[in-house]
C-alpha cells in the first residue's frame, strides 16, 4: 500500500509506468494544465481526491453516473451479482432483461447486441451497416466522437471529393479512405455528399446532441434532411447515443427528434455510459432485418469474452430501473436547467459573455456571444478563459470537465444546495478571472 498522499506524487509515480500517467488522455489535464486529481472515492454528487479534497462532480465518469455515485439500489444489485459470479461466458437471464429494458424505451430498436465499450459498439455498428448494405462509405461529422476505431480517427480532406486524413499516427491513410467527414449542421454539404456518392454510402453516423464538442444540437432542418437523404439513397442513419442515450431523456435523443420531426427514427443506435451505470457496458441495435446480418445469424462477425457481463448488466439494469421512475427526467432536467440558467446569469452579472444549453442531465456552456453550431465555431475562442475558469472552479471545489470541448453532466444526487454552491463559485471565479 502506498504512503503517498498528494496528487502530484501519485501523478509522478503514474507517469513512470502508464503513458502520460493516465489510462485515457483527457484525464491528464493537458488542455487546462496542472495536476490531475487522483480520485480516492466518490459518493452521491461528490468525489474526494487523494489529498482529501472534496469536489462537486460535473463529469460523472463522463456520463454514466446519472444517479450519482454509490446509489444504494445499484450498489445492492452489483454486490448481489458479484456474489453470484463475475463472468460466465454463457448467456444469462439478466442480459435479456437489460436488453428488454433498453428496447422498451427506444422503439427504433428491435434487437440489441451488448458489448463492453462505446468504441466497440460504434465500430461494430459500422461493420454491421457495411455488411447489411454491401457498401463501404461512412459519413461522420467534424467534432463528433465515436470512439477510437481506426476508420473513425479521421478529419476532413480539402474537399468533398478528397479522402479524409487520419488524426492519429498508426492509422494508415488507406484505412480512412472510406470515411467522409462533413461539417455538423451543414445541410448544403450533406446534399452535395449524397449527390456525389449517394449509392456508395453505407451509413451516416451522428451524435444527435454532440457532447464531444461541448454541447451542440443537430438542428431540426439538418436532422430532417439527413433522414430524408439516407432513406432516399438507402444509407443507414446511425445515431451514436453513447453519451446522449438515457441521459438527455428516457427515450434518448431520438425521442426528442421524434417529437419535432413527424415519424422520425434512426435506423441504428449505439448506446453506452448510462446503460452500464458506470460499469464497462455498451450496445448497438437496430431493426430485426438489420440485426439478422450479425453472427451467429448472418455473415457480419462480432464477439466478446466479457460481453453482457453479469455484474455490468446488474449495474445497468438497476440504473435503468431508477431513471424510468415517474418524474425522474423532469426533475433532473429542471435541475440542470437551473444550473445553466444560473451560469448564464452569473456571466451577465460579471460582464463575461457566456451562453449555455442543456437537455436532461447533460449541459454545455461557452464563453461566447451565441451558441456554436459546429466544431469550428466551438473551437473559435475562449480556451484561455475556460482554462482559468476551470482551475478557479476546481480550487473552489467544483470539478468541471478539464477541456472546453467536453459536455458536463448533472446527476440525481446533485442537490439544490450543490447547484447554489456551484453558482456562487462561478460568480467568484468569473470576478477573479
Ligand atoms: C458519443 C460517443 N461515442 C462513443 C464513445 C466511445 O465510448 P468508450 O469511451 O466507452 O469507448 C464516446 C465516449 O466518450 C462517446 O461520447
Amino acid at each position: 500500500m502506498s504512503t503517498e498522499t498528494t496528487n502530484a506524487a501519485l501523478f509522478e509515480r503514474a507517469q513512470a509506468v502508464i503513458p502520460g500517467g493516465v489510462n485515457s488522455p483527457v484525464r491528464a489535464f493537458r488542455a487546462v494544465g496542472g495536476t490531475p486529481r487522483f480520485i480516492r472515492r466518490a459518493q452521491g454528487a461528490y468525489m474526494v481526491d487523494a489529498e482529501g479534497q472534496r469536489y462537486i462532480d460535473y463529469i460523472g465518469s463522463w456520463g454514466p453516473m446519472i444517479l450519482g455515485h454509490g446509489h444504494p439500489a445499484v450498489l445492492d444489485a452489483v454486490q448481489q451479482a458479484a456474489t453470484e459470479g463475475f463472468s460466465f461466458g454463457a448467456p444469462t437471464e439478466r442480459e435479456v432483461e437489460l436488453v428488454e429494458a433498453i428496447i422498451e424505451q427506444v422503439p427504433s430498436v428491435e434487437q440489441l447486441r451488448l458489448v463492453s465499450s462505446g468504441t466497440e459498439a460504434a465500430m461494430s455498428a459500422i461493420r454491421l451497416a457495411r455488411g447489411a448494405t454491401g457498401r463501404s462509405l461512412l459519413i461522420k461529422f467534424e467534432g463528433c466522437y465515436h470512439g477510437h476505431a481506426d476508420a473513425l480517427l479521421v478529419k476532413a480532406g480539402s474537399g468533398l471529393a478528397t479522402f479524409g486524413h487520419p488524426t492519429s499516427a498508426g492509422v494508415p491513410a488507406e484505412v480512412v479512405q472510406h470515411t467522409m467527414v462533413l461539417e455538423y449542421n451543414n445541410v448544403e454539404q450533406l446534399e452535395e455528399a449524397f449527390a456525389l456518392q449517394g449509392a456508395d454510402i453505407a451509413c451516416v453516423m451522428v451524435e444527435p446532441i454532440a457532447g464531444n464538442m461541448n454541447f451542440v444540437r443537430a438542428s431540426v432542418p439538418f436532422m430532417t434532411r439527413l433522414r430524408e437523404l439516407c432513406t432516399q439513397h438507402g444509407a443507414l442513419l446511425v445515431f451514436d447515443e453513447v453519451m446522449s442515450g438515457f441521459r438527455v431523456a428516457l427515450g434518448s435523443a431520438q425521442s426528442l427528434y421524434a417529437e419535432l420531426i413527424p415519424g422520425f427514427r434512426p435506423d441504428m443506435s449505439v448506446f453506452g455510459k448510462v446503460i452500464g451505470g458506470g460499469m464497462p457496458l455498451a450496445a448497438f441495435g437496430a431493426s430485426r432485418a438489420v440485426m439478422q446480418h450479425l453472427a451467429p445469424l448472418g455473415p457480419v462477425y462480432q464477439a466478446g469474452t466479457l460481453s453482457g457481463n453479469p455484474v455490468a448488466t446488474a449495474c445497468g439494469l438497476a440504473t435503468l430501473r431508477e431513471i424510468a421512475k415517474p418524474g425522474f427526467f423532469e426533475a433532473l432536467g429542471a435541475k440542470t436547467k437551473r444550473l445553466v440558467d444560473g451560469l448564464v446569469a452569473v456571466g451577465r452579472e460579471t460582464g463575461v459573455p457566456l451562453v449555455g444549453d442543456c437537455e436532461g442531465g447533460m449541459f454545455g456552456f461557452f464563453f461566447a456571444e451565441a451558441l456554436p453550431q459546429n466544431y469550428k465555431a466551438v473551437m473559435a475562442g475562449g480556451s484561455e478563459r475556460f482554462n482559468r475558469f476551470f482551475h478557479a472552479m476546481l480550487d473552489r471545489g467544483v470539478y468541471l470537465a478539464p477541456a472546453m470541448y467536453e459536455a458536463g453532466f448533472v446527476s440525481a444526487a446533485h442537490s439544490d444546495a450543490d447547484i447554489a454552491a456551484t453558482l456562487e463559485a462561478a460568480r467568484a471565479a468569473l470576478r477573479a478571472a
